[in-house]
């Protein structure tokens, strides 16, 4: 089947190893941070923060988080051009829906005298919260459609790119409980361009059959 779409997701392949001289443009960079902006969620709830570690000095404190497992996504770290954190409210309440209630107000997607109607789909959240207030299962959801729209762009873009979910992510947690301000970071995106020598860059794509995971009925 050839489609451009198809084409964006048969090209890009979980890289393995990073050619740590090439960089990806601050124009590319741009328009990933903007596809991760304009992520889909449930009730429109943006429970994500995404923290870009690139300088020299958040790599370091980034490697030191793999001092006791996942060693083999380390090299990542440094060798790739942007490491991406990818965190969620793990305590989604009514005061974080109001900022999107006021940025309805301000798109002008809602008008002030009907923000209460807005407030309908405050339920669905309340739904999906326990009883200590945790709106992690659902949250968390909500971060991956992010970082699934980001590699379906970065593909477009022609960007290598690891989904990282073997991170420490207590220590993580523990290194960047500044910069993440409650949020939570369980997964990771690692973005730059493949080394010669990435031996995943080399496999075919690899995938169950159709009639094993679709349905029409
Ligand atoms: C949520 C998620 C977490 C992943 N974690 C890792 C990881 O920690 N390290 C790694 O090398 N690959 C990781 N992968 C890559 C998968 O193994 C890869 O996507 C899968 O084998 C399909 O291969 P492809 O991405 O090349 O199409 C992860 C992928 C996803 C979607």
């Amino acid at each position: 089947m050839s489609h451009p779409v198809i084409d964006d997701l048969l090209w890009r392949k979980t890289t393995k190893k990073y050619d740590s001289s090439k960089k990806v443009s601050e124009q590319d960079l741009a328009i990933l941070f903007e596809a991760m902006r304009l992520s889909p969620s449930s009730i429109n709830s943006q429970p994500w923060k995404f923290v870009v570690i690139e300088s020299d000095e958040a790599r370091q404190r980034m490697s030191k988080t793999f001092s006791r497992m996942h060693e083999y996504n380390q090299p990542h770290v440094f060798e790739s051009s942007q490491f991406i954190l990818f965190a969620y409210n793990p305590r989604y309440n009514r005061s974080d829906f109001d900022k999107v209630v006021a940025q309805y107000i301000e798109d002008g997607r809602v008008k002030t005298e009907d923000s209460n109607k807005a407030y309908g789909a405050f339920v669905f959240a309340e739904n999906n919260t326990d009883e200590t207030g945790d709106t992690s299962c659902w949250t968390r959801a909500q971060t991956y459609l992010a970082l699934g729209n980001s590699l379906h762009t970065l593909a477009r873009l022609k960007i290598d790119a690891t989904p990282i979910e073997g991170i420490d992510a207590e220590l993580v947690n523990k290194e960047f409980e500044k910069e993440l301000d409650g949020y939570y970071c369980e997964v990771a995106l690692a973005i730059g361009y493949h080394h010669n020598d990435d031996f995943n860059a080399k496999l075919p794509k690899s995938r169950l059959n159709m009639d094993e995971v679709l349905l029409r009925i």
